[in-house]
């Protein structure tokens, strides 16, 4: 029988990172070796399953850029419309591993699985976690019903609007918080804990004409997110109202609260036509609405997801 196509896009990362000395796991370079390189690294991967393999950009994901994000989103959605392809994996710097994620699932909503994946220690390590998290994506992408934006780090497979760096170092550095994961892979199969996320038909097929209005949009929304933390003032808000902010996310303390300074300038931005949404800079939990809420709240998204959520509202008019 004829196997469905697995494909796979490089984007740059520790994953692709290198270093002359093998026990070196912070000093490296990221975003060294091509993807060709890592996926011919990997005994079997190639012959196990047709594989199709693109350089979409090489980069350190701390340096992720709208360009690139929208460079992947074309290229994720013109993979995934093809019959034969069962799904994408993305290979990715850890450090805004997320927010890539978080991109690909509110703008696509695909239909198949779209895999992002990294590595904590580079290539070069005496022990690199890269190639087995990168086999272990491969057995997600290639999965009958797997389906939606996915991360899948040190064995556990997390939906895109839960996952979140959690670790500096360790090698399983992702959680989702208090959402359990989707699944674990274990020795190139998975264990299925949870459903995976809603396809929307609708979105999908508009994700050409929204990538087109993406690709002609010179510049994406300005949108910040501004932190309280005790002595917070309203300088920051009043100076980003100076310099053209379009949208401003509060990672607030505990249920998305702000100091009343803090609080006084988010309350003139949103008089002056400036939308705020409201976070907490808690790892875990939603902010909850509250009776005479004057700012919406993040859905459960983090500060940096909500940021993206509201740049796609601001960007195409009727989304989310
Ligand atoms: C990066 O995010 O590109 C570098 C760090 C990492 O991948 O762990």
């Amino acid at each position: 029988m004829h196997k469905k196509k697995i494909v796979i896009l490089g984007t740059g990362g520790t994953i692709a990172g290198q270093s002359a000395d093998a026990s070196d796991h912070i000093a490296y370079v990221a975003a060294e070796l091509g993807i060709v390189t890592l996926v011919e690294g990997i005994a079997g991967l190639a012959s196990a399953h047709e594989l199709l393999v693109e350089q979409i950009a090489q980069a350190d994901s701390k340096d992720m850029s709208f360009a690139i994000w929208t460079l992947l989103a074309e290229r994720v959605n013109y993979f995934s419309s093809l019959d034969d392809v069962a799904g994408i994996v993305i290979t990715h710097g850890t450090d805004t591993l997320e927010e890539t994620a978080y991109f690909l699932h509110a703008l696509l909503s695909p239909a198949k699985p779209v895999v992002l994946t990294c590595a904590m220690r580079p290539a070069s390590a005496l022990t690199p976690d890269g190639p087995q998290n990168l086999r272990d994506a491969v057995t997600v992408a290639g999965t009958p019903g797997a389906r939606g934006v996915v991360a899948v780090c040190a064995g556990v497979v997390h939906r895109a609007a839960d996952v979140q760096k959690r670790h500096t170092y360790r090698l399983d550095a992702f959680s989702s918080g208090d959402a359990a994961p989707i699944a674990y892979v274990e020795d190139n199969r998975l264990r299925l804990l949870g459903n995976w996320p809603a396809a929307h038909e609708i979105r999908a097929r508009a994700a050409i004409e929204n990538i087109a209005t993406l690709q002609s949009v010179i510049c994406w929304p300005k949108v910040e997110v501004v932190m309280n933390y005790a002595g917070a003032g309203g300088g920051v808000v009043h100076a980003l109202i100076a310099a053209g902010v379009q949208g401003l996310v509060l990672a607030g303390t505990g249920n998305g609260t702000a100091h009343n300074e803090l609080d006084a300038a988010l309350k003139v931005a949103q008089a002056g036509g400036i939308r705020v949404v409201r976070a907490t800079r808690c790892p875990d939990g939603h902010v909850l609405a509250l009776a005479g809420d004057v700012f919406e709240t993040s859905k459960g998204l983090s500060p940096v997801k909500a940021r993206i959520a509201l740049m796609l509202a601001l960007m195409l008019p009727g989304f989310g």
